[in-house]
């Protein structure tokens, strides 16, 4: 147990997650290893919060003396209206998974997309500039990945999805920023063998259910680059297979390490220590 009116009181860092369900985020082991990395005392506490207790759970945060939350699943959008600020990430996603509380004023920040665009020009495209991107979903990871590319200049963005009225509809949202389209499955191998990074953020080939993949892996190109957000399997078969054709592959787990280590340098004001974080999720994962 983790006295946390001690913590706050004697000037420690008092961190922690929001959500339902909880139980399995790997955030908890993530940020305890960044904290000790960095030499700070403090806690990072799982806390699970039912739908419908945003308000209660945001009142308690500051009450508690709470430096800032990671806030997920099903409460990134339910927050808002009980925050101080939005920065222009979380306004324009319309979706917090971080805040920032700063003497009682609260901040609401988006690390997703960011995080991942972080990860994916670290591990596998140095420069998005000038590329042809594919973003398979159109769900609420979608959003945060769509927005993050597309402040990166590429040559467009293609989504396609199941549903492609929601496609269509997250493709208009952000047609100032840049060349971005929506288009149904059908559509799809016409655009596919024009694509330069094909990124899946369906939950198709996710843990239990790990023998699927979003698309046909014959209809991808030879060598291009594919992502998947996926990291529990660290690889999933879209990777595995495309691997095998000859494709560079990247992995979710990036993604997680990185939007919790913009998080954490939101909070502390210091470089995450990626490293410590990428191997306390990897051990703990086993
Ligand atoms: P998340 O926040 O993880 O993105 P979500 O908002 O429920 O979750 O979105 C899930 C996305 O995965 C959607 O694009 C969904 O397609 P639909 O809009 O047609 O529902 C897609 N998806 C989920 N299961 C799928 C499946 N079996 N085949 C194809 N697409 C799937």
């Amino acid at each position: 147990m983790v006295n946390t009116e001690l913590l706050a009181a004697t000037g420690a860092l008092l961190l922690g997650v929001i959500g339902d369900p909880i139980a399995h985020s790997k955030s908890p082991v993530m940020h305890q290893a960044a904290l000790s990395a960095l030499g700070l005392p403090g806690a990072y506490v799982p806390m699970h919060v039912k739908r419908g207790r945003a308000e209660g759970a945001i009142t308690a945060i500051k009450a508690l003396g709470f430096r800032g939350i990671n806030v997920t699943i099903p409460h990134k959008v339910d927050v808002i209206p009980f925050l101080d600020h939005l920065d222009e990430t979380a306004l324009r996603i319309g979706a917090v998974n971080t805040i920032v509380n700063d003497h009682g004023i609260l901040t609401g920040y988006n690390t997703d997309g960011i995080g991942y665009v972080r990860s994916l020009k670290e591990e596998a495209v140095p420069d998005l500039q000038g590329k042809r991107i594919m973003v398979l979903g159109a769900g609420g990871a979608a959003r945060g990945i769509v927005y993050a590319l597309a402040l990166e200049k590429p040559d467009r963005i293609v989504i396609a999805n199941r549903t492609a009225d929601k496609a269509e509809a997250l493709a208009a949202e952000w047609k100032d920023l840049a060349d971005i389209r929506g288009i149904s499955m059908e559509e799809l191998p016409a655009y596919l063998i024009e694509t330069d990074i094909l990124i899946n953020t369906t939950s198709v080939g996710m843990h239990p259910l790990m023998a699927d993949t979003p698309v046909a892996v014959g209809l991808i190109p030879e060598g291009i680059v594919v992502s998947d957000l996926i990291y529990n399997p660290l690889q999933t078969k879209l990777l595995t297979e495309s691997k095998q054709k000859g494709c560079t592959i990247h992995g979710g787990l990036g993604m997680f390490v990185n939007q919790g280590a913009y998080a954490l340098e939101y909070w502390t004001g210091l470089p995450a220590p990626v490293a410590a974080m990428r191997n306390a999720v990897l051990n703990d994962m086993g």
